[in-house]
């Protein structure tokens, strides 16, 4: 047998589709070079004399994928969150990220933010930073040290930002360029350029930003319409570009490379066909919607419109780096009233478990899945209490708020520390 080779049993279950949960009680995980190549209820023969990893009657299920978080705001967790997006930036955000200039300080926090991160069971997540290139690449040390898969981006912004934080513009330009062409980041620890958001940016910012995702073929990160006042402040920006989204599409920024909008609450119709078209991803951020009272994401309408969408958690404006939590709230909010009249029917939760497993997984390849071909991201988890089928065992796991029940971590086939 190949040396590369795991096996693990126990009892799987993932999301092949957002239609179920695809239910496979002891049964065989066969994985090659970080690839699962085969799920077997029977242990096929030529494996026969290979050691199994057993975990029994633990859920075997895809690891998380966070797709948008800032590791920036880690330890501003909770702050003015009663406040609406943009003054909470200014009070809080802005003063906060200011001080990740600081090595020691930002090597503290990012430490924080991975530990929680793998605490919760998030296996891959793109990630922003802040300005600041030296504790960029910090960032992405310890996130490669820790073996977590991960997108991460220096933020950029060069306008209507305090002083401590506002870029020249060359400077913000030669220093993301500076990053890609010399990446501390292992094999799963990559760059993605980071235009904070359109207010933040001039066109020759965000032109140059372009530039370079095309130069690089860097994938790209931003928020698009997560509230009315911004995007009201985009439209008095750039009174040249009728929607919020053409001036990230002007400037090569919306899916020219693979690309991420966090929050699309407030889209046209036309907008959201061009996402679809580009292949933009919509990342839903539901806590961080409600805690800043931004509004709801159509989830429904994107999802059925064929726009891609994975869930992010959004910390600071979120409160929790828990996935878990990220699909309880979708869910949730998926139930309005409301929503439901205008939007149509509910998520479920296999709908939601899918967004925060192979529908965010899907930018980084074949992640997020057990079909043959996809990264072996997994979590173990111990159920709560025996007599439960295996659905029921993965409700409890995700709405009892108990990460301690992640008993085995895995990422490309490599159990975590
Ligand atoms: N828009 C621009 N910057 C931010 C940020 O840091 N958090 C959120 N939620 N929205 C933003
Ligand atoms: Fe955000």
């Amino acid at each position: 047998m190949h040396a590369d080779t795991l096996l693990v049993r126990g009892t799987i279950v993932f999301t092949p589709d957002a239609g179920a949960f695809a239910v496979h009680p002891a049964s065989y995980l066969v994985v090659r070079n970080g690839l699962v190549c085969g799920l077997f209820e029977q242990l096929p023969s030529e494996y026969a004399a290979a050691s199994v990893v057993d975990y029994g009657a633990r859920l075997i299920i895809p690891g998380f994928v966070d797709l948008h978080t800032h590791a920036a705001q880690f330890f501003q967790q909770g702050l003015g969150l009663d406040r609406p997006l943009l003054t909470w930036l200014e009070r809080y955000t802005f003063p906060q990220e200011a001080r990740l200039a600081d090595p020691a300080y930002a090597k503290e926090a990012y430490e924080a933010f991975a530990a929680e991160l793998l605490r919760q069971g998030t296996t891959r997540a793109a990630v922003y930073g802040s300005i600041h290139a030296e504790t960029v690449r910090s960032l992405a040390e310890i996130l490669t040290q820790k073996g977590i898969g991960a997108y991460v981006g220096k933020v950029n912004m060069d306008s209507r930002c305090p002083a401590g934080l506002r870029e020249e513009t060359a400077a913000s330009l030669r220093e993301t360029e500076a990053l890609l062409a010399d990446w501390p980041g292992g094999p799963f620890v990559k760059p993605i350029l980071t235009p904070r958001f359109a207010p933040v940016c001039s066109r020759a910012l965000l032109g140059g930003l372009g530039e370079l995702a095309q130069r690089y073929q860097a994938p790209v990160q931003s928020h698009l319409a997560e509230t009315r006042e911004e995007a009201a402040l985009v439209q008095a920006l750039f009174p040249e570009f009728e929607e919020y989204h053409e001036v990230y599409d002007a400037f090569g920024l919306f899916g020219q490379t693979p690309t991420l909008m966090a929050h699309c609450l407030y889209l046209s119709d036309k907008a959201i066909a061009r996402m679809r078209q580009q292949g933009v991803v919509a990342v839903h951020c539901p806590d961080s919607n409600l805690n800043l009272g931004s509004g709801v994401m159509p989830v429904r309408k994107l999802l059925s419109a064929g726009v891609p969408i994975g869930l992010g958690t959004d910390v600071g404006a979120g409160h929790t780096l828990s996935m878990r939590q990220a699909i309880i709230r979708a869910v949730q909010l998926s139930k309005l009233p409301q929503i439901v009249e205008t939007s149509g029917a509910a998520l479920s939760l296999a709908e939601a478990f899918y967004l925060a497993t192979k529908g965010g997984g899907a930018f980084f390849g074949r992640v997020g899945s057990f079909e043959p071909g996809y990264s072996f991201d997994a979590l173990v988890v111990e159920p709560e209490r025996s007599g439960l089928s295996p659905v029921e065992a993965l409700q409890q796991f995700i709405y009892a708020d108990r990460a301690e029940r992640i008993v085995a971590r895995y990422v490309a086939g490599r159990k975590l520390q």
